[in-house]
C-alpha cells in the first residue's frame, strides 16, 4: 500500500516538475496551484488516500506527502515572485519617459492688441470713477442719428453714411448712441464709458478701416465746464502713453456737442493723428432724453482705440490688426 502511494506521489512530483516549468503567466500559475492543491486538487487527492491506510504506514507516507506538498507550494511561491518581478520590470519599460526628446511645441495664445488698449483704456477711466455701459452694433436711426440732433437730411449724415440693414437699422457709426441709452435709462449724475465696434463706409488706407473701434465717455452732472473735459483727456492721455507724447485741441464740430473739438497726439517728433471727438453736450441732446439744460452740464468724447494702440507702440497701418497674422499679433 505504502510502496503504490509513493509511486503515485512520485508521478504527481514529475508531472509537477514538468507543468510548473511551464507556467509562463501568473494566470497559468493560478491554475496550477488548483490543479494540486485546489479542493479537488491532485496533492488533496493523495491525501485523502492517506486516510485508508494502515495505521503502522501512515507516518511514513504522511512525511512523504508533505514533503511534495511543501515543494509544490515553494515551486508556487518561487514562480509568483519571478512572474511579478518581470511584470513590473515590464510595467517600468513601458511607462518610462525619455527626457531627452523634445518637447511638443504649443503656442500660447494672447490677447489682440486692440483688447489689451481697450482693457488699459477702461482701467485707467474705472479708477477715476466711471463705469462701463455697452449698446447694439446694430443700431436704429433713432439712436445713431435722430437723438444726437442728426435729422434726416442733416450734412453730417454724408459723414457717417453707413452699413443698412434696413430703412431704419444700420450697423453704428460711432458708440454716441450708447449715451443716449444710457442717459435715458439713468439719472443724473452719470459717470460712464462705453467701448464697443462701430462700422463706417470708409475706404481702407493706413489710418481708415470700415469697422473699428472707440471708446465713448460720457460724464453729466451740475456745473461742469469744458476745463473739467480738458483736464479728463489731460490726466488720461498721461496715464495712457506716459511721458515723450504732445497733444494739441482744436475747434471741431458736431451737431450733438457744443462746443465741440478735436484732439491731436503725436510722439515727440512724429506726425499728428487724430485720436477723438470731443465737446460739451449739446442741450438738445438733453432735452432729447429729458434732462433738464438749465440744471445739468455735461462733456463727451469718442475715442478711436486702434488709433491709440498705433499711436503706443509706433504702429504705421490700421490694416494690420484686422489681417490676424501672428507675427504682427505676437509682438504685443
Ligand atoms: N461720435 C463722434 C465720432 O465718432 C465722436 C464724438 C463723441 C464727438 C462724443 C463728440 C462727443 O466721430
Amino acid at each position: 500500500m505504502l510502496r503504490e502511494l509513493a509511486a503515485r506521489i512520485d508521478e504527481v512530483r514529475t508531472r509537477w516538475e514538468e507543468e510548473s516549468g511551464r507556467v509562463s503567466s501568473l494566470e497559468e500559475l493560478e491554475e496550477v496551484r488548483i490543479r494540486y492543491l485546489g479542493r479537488k486538487g491532485l496533492l488533496t487527492g493523495l491525501f485523502a488516500v492517506l486516510r485508508e491506510l494502515p495505521p503502522a504506514e501512515r507516518a511514513e507516507a504522511g512525511r512523504l506527502l508533505n514533503e511534495l506538498r511543501e515543494e509544490v507550494q515553494r515551486g508556487i511561491e518561487r514562480l509568483r515572485a519571478e512572474l511579478e518581478a518581470a511584470a513590473e520590470a515590464e510595467r517600468l519599460r513601458r511607462e518610462a519617459y525619455d527626457l531627452t526628446l523634445p518637447g511638443i511645441w504649443r503656442g500660447v495664445g494672447k490677447l489682440h492688441p486692440l483688447t489689451q488698449v481697450r482693457l488699459e483704456i477702461e482701467r485707467i477711466f474705472m479708477e477715476m470713477g466711471f463705469d462701463v455701459a455697452t449698446g447694439p452694433e446694430v443700431e436704429t436711426d433713432y439712436y445713431n442719428f435722430e437723438a444726437l440732433n442728426i435729422p434726416p437730411d442733416h450734412p453730417a449724415r454724408d459723414e457717417w453714411d453707413s452699413f443698412y440693414i434696413d430703412e431704419g437699422l444700420l450697423l453704428r457709426t460711432h458708440t454716441s448712441p450708447v449715451q443716449i441709452r444710457v442717459m435715458k435709462s439713468r439719472k443724473p449724475p452719470v459717470r460712464v464709458i462705453c467701448p464697443g465696434r462701430c462700422y463706417r463706409r470708409d475706404t481702407p488706407d493706413a489710418t481708415h478701416f470700415p469697422v473699428f473701434h472707440q471708446v465713448e465717455l460720457l460724464w453729466v452732472e451740475r456745473g461742469l465746464t469744458m476745463a473739467h473735459l480738458k483736464w479728463i483727456i489731460e490726466e488720461f492721455v498721461r496715464q495712457f502713453f506716459g511721458p515723450g507724447y504732445e497733444m494739441r485741441f482744436s475747434a471741431d464740430f458736431f451737431p450733438f456737442t457744443e462746443p465741440s473739438a478735436q484732439v491731436h497726439i503725436r510722439r515727440e517728433g512724429g506726425p499728428w493723428l487724430e485720436i477723438m471727438g470731443a465737446g460739451m453736450v449739446d442741450p438738445a441732446v438733453f432735452r432729447e432724453v429729458g434732462y433738464d439744460p438749465e440744471e445739468v452740464t455735461g462733456f463727451a468724447f469718442g475715442l478711436g482705440i486702434e488709433r491709440m494702440a498705433m499711436l503706443k507702440y509706433g504702429i504705421d497701418d490700421i490694416r494690420l490688426f484686422f489681417q490676424n497674422d501672428v507675427r504682427f499679433l505676437g509682438q504685443f
